[in-house]
């Protein structure tokens, strides 16, 4: 094989070791060594000089000599690619006069809002949160809350069975036989939760909803007690100019039982499309524990006495914010959520 012939092979290998790669630093400083190292693939052309005619010498020189710069420059234009891709170009392709992403920023959703606002305003006069399940049997969610098997309000229509003795509980009253089976008094709960009727979808009801039910059972717990609390409550959330009304009403568990309205928010009680006139909104149930609810977890009605409440949250939340539609809380529309913020 002539000289030429080597050099030729050698530059063919070249091209193959750096052929169509990006090639990092350290690949390209192996590609060196390979090839124009002490002991490279160049280095031995030279070495193999000392073999040749004394005459043919200084030419072989000249071209090797020529070779070697010729690797040496394309090695030292793919180091310096190889810096590029390494560290400098990340920092090219940023333009910091670009103006930022747009990142949407959430909210808490007003139901939400609505609870942490309500738990707070109990908290504050000692109330602790609890929870209760949503799926319940027929005796907690019915028959221990004093509501027996041919009352309406456990009609097909208004309660979605899971089978013949399990139900999505309707309200969140199922909670206080929960709480009150598992505890001693004295106690003093609220209780957040979903609850769920079968109804017609409108602008007013919802297959499932929200309510915060109240439990305080003590010694000598008194109907004004109860009233005392209620309007603390009433103020705290509507504002202090906010009146209250009690009219008597029926629960089967409470005794003697009452619901709660509030002068009209829109009108301020002179009536209203809201309050249909009247000046006044109704927001929740209450009334005293019945004794019979007592019996039902083991409690000694003679000795302990207390009052519940319940209240629905969608209601509250479109009452302070004056939303006119129910569905909107469930329809996830962020053009709705986003006036939350
Ligand atoms: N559970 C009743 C309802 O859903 C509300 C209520 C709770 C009434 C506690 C009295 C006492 O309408």
């Amino acid at each position: 094989m002539t000289l030429q012939d080597k050099i030729n092979n050698i530059k063919s290998q070249f091209a193959d070791a750096v052929k169509g790669l990006s090639l990092t630093k350290k690949e390209v400083s192996d590609i060196k060594n390979q090839f124009l190292g002490r002991k490279g693939s160049v280095a031995q052309l030279f070495n193999e000089m000392k073999n040749l005619p004394p005459e043919d010498r200084s030419q072989a020189g000249k071209e090797l000599n020529i070779l070697k710069s010729e690797l040496s420059t394309k090695i030292d234009n793919l180091l310096h690619a190889a810096a590029d891709d390494s560290t400098s170009s990340l920092e090219s392709s940023i333009d910091p006069t670009l103006p930022g992403d747009f990142i949407p920023v959430g909210s808490i959703h007003p139901i939400e809002k609505t609870i942490q606002e309500i738990k707070n305003i109990f908290g504050a006069i000692g109330f602790n949160s609890v929870y209760g399940p949503e799926i319940d049997d027929d005796y907690h969610n019915f028959e221990a809350l004093n509501i027996p098997h041919y009352h309406p309000a456990r009609d097909m229509q208004d309660t979605f069975y899971i089978t013949d003795d399990v139900v999505l509980r309707t309200h969140t009253s199922n909670t206080q036989i929960h709480v009150m089976e598992e505890q001693q008094p004295p106690l003093r709960v609220i209780v957040p939760g979903r609850v769920y009727r079968n109804e017609a979808i409108s602008v007013r009801s919802y297959c499932l909803f929200h309510q915060i039910e109240g439990l305080y059972v003590s010694k000598n717990v008194t109907f004004a007690e109860m009233k005392g609390t209620l309007e603390y409550f009433v103020k705290s959330f509507f504002g202090q100019n906010v009146k209250t009304r009690f009219r008597p009403s029926y629960f089967p568990f409470t005794e003697p039982s009452a619901e709660v309205d509030v002068s009209c928010i829109f009108c301020k009680g002179s009536g209203c499309k809201t309050c249909k006139q009247t000046g006044w909104l109704e927001i929740l149930g209450c009334g005293m524990v019945d004794p019979d609810v007592f019996l039902k977890v083991g409690y000694d009605s003679e000795k302990w006495s207390g009052y519940a409440f319940g209240l629905g949250i969608e209601r509250m939340t479109m009452l302070k914010y004056g939303i006119d539609d129910i569905r909107l809380f469930f329809n996830g529309d962020v053009r709705f959520l986003r006036q939350f913020r």
